[in-house]
């Protein structure tokens, strides 16, 4: 908050208002720092619509983007996510005509997107990761924030968000004889894209990530049931993924238990 160049304050609490409603559970949760906008030393803030001038494609299709909808019309009308709040103040760049340096990029730096999203940056850090930090990788690589849904193919639509694992994971894609139904839930019901803990950014290390959706029974005294099949001395040789167990986690072309 301390960093708001030349927004008023009015902005932040009446424009806001929406906003901190949203960001309040969070806020509580993570203690993220509120929404400071990026800075271009030199700049202040124009407006949307005067992006609107050179930037037509972008800035219609941006009316259905999910930081679009986010907008909270205060009253001075101007709006809290709107194009500067990921791009920075405009007016140099307005007055410019566009000249190269005068807007930030944010594909050059996530430090854009950490502004707001502060907890991005911990999971980001985390052991087994996606290289966002290293600047191999962006943010944009998997969201969209001029159009539709920032998630990629997000919401209901699982079979689409995989899509945008399956540009860079062909090999998770098959086709395979044996496919493991568990792949159209998402990737995301066994990775955690942002990051993990645990190697290969597996939400869990062991059988627990299997047990999610295949109920473990203890059908008599010592025998455990999976899938119909007693697992009580399986379970004792590992997870479930280890070798001679199921190998093909995303599918197989030879064995319908996935073993291989
Ligand atoms: C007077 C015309 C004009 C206006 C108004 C304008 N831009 Fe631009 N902008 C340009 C031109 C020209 C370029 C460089 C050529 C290109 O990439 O299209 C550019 C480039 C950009 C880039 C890419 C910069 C980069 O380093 O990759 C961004 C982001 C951008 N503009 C955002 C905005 C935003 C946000 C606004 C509103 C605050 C805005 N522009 C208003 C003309 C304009
Ligand atoms: C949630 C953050 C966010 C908001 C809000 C946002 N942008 Fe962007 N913008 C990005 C990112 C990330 C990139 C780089 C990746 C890309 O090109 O999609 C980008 C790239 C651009 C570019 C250069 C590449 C191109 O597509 O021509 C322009 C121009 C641009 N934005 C204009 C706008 C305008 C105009 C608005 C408002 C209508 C806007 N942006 C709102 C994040 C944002
Ligand atoms: C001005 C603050 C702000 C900036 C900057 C910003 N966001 Fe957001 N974003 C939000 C808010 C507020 C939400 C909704 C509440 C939440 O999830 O925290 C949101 C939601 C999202 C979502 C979830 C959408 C959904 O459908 O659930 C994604 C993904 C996202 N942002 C990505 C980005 C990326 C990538 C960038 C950088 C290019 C970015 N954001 C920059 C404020 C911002
Ligand atoms: C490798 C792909 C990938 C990259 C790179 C990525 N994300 Fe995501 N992100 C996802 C997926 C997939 C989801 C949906 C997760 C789900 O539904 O469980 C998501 C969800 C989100 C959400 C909403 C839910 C949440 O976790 O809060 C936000 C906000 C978000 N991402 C921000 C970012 C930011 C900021 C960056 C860059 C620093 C980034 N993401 C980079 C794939 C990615
Ligand atoms: C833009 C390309 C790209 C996209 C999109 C992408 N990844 Fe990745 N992913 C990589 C790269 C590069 C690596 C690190 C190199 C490697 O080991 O393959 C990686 C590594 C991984 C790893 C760890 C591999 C290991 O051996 O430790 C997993 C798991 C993973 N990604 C899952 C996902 C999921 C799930 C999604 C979709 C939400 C996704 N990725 C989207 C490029 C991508
Ligand atoms: C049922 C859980 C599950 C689902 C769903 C899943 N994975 Fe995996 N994935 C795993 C496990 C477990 C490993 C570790 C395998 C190992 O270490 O031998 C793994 C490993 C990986 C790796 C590292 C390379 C490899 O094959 O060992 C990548 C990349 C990957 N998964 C991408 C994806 C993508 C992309 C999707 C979505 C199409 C996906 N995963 C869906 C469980 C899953
Ligand atoms: C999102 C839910 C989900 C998760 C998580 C999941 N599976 Fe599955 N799995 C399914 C569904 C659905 C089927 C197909 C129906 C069935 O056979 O139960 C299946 C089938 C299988 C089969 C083939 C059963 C047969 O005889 O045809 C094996 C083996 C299997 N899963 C192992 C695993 C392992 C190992 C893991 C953990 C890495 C795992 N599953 C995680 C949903 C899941």
């Amino acid at each position: 908050m301390s960093t708001q160049p030349s927004r008023t304050k009015s902005t932040l609490i009446f424009g806001g208002a929406a906003i901190w409603g949203l960001l309040l559970v969070s806020c509580v949760v993570t203690s993220r720092t509120m929404v400071a906008p990026p800075s271009i030393p030199g700049a202040t803030f124009v407006g949307s619509g005067k992006c609107a001038s050179c930037h037509e494609e972008v800035s219609h299709s941006f009316s259905d983007a999910t930081h679009a909808k986010l907008i909270a019309k205060g009253d001075n009308g101007n709006e809290m996510i709107g194009c500067e709040s990921c791009h920075g103040p405009g007016s140099l760049h307005v007055k410019s005509g566009g000249s190269f340096g005068t807007i930030l990029n944010p594909n050059k730096s996530p430090e854009t997107c950490f502004q707001c999203h502060t907890e991005k940056r911990g999971e980001f850090s985390l052991p087994s990761t996606h290289a966002v930090l290293a600047g191999k990788m962006t943010c944009s690589d998997c969201h969209d924030s001029h159009k539709g849904d920032s998630v990629i193919g997000g919401g209901t639509n699982m079979a689409s968000m995989n899509e945008t694992c399956l540009k860079c994971h062909q090999a998770q894609m098959g086709p395979y004889a044996f496919e493991h139904e568990a792949t159209r839930d998402g990737c995301v019901v066994c990775h955690s894209p942002h990051g993990s803990v645990n190697a290969r950014m597996l939400k869990s290390t062991n059988a627990n990530l299997c047990l999610q959706c295949h109920a473990q029974t203890q059908t008599a005294p010592g025998v455990y049931t999976i899938g119909g099949r007693d697992h009580a001395g399986s379970m004792l040789r590992g997870t479930c993924w280890v070798a001679g167990c199921h190998e093909g986690v995303h599918g197989s072309h030879v064995n319908n238990s996935l073993r291989f």
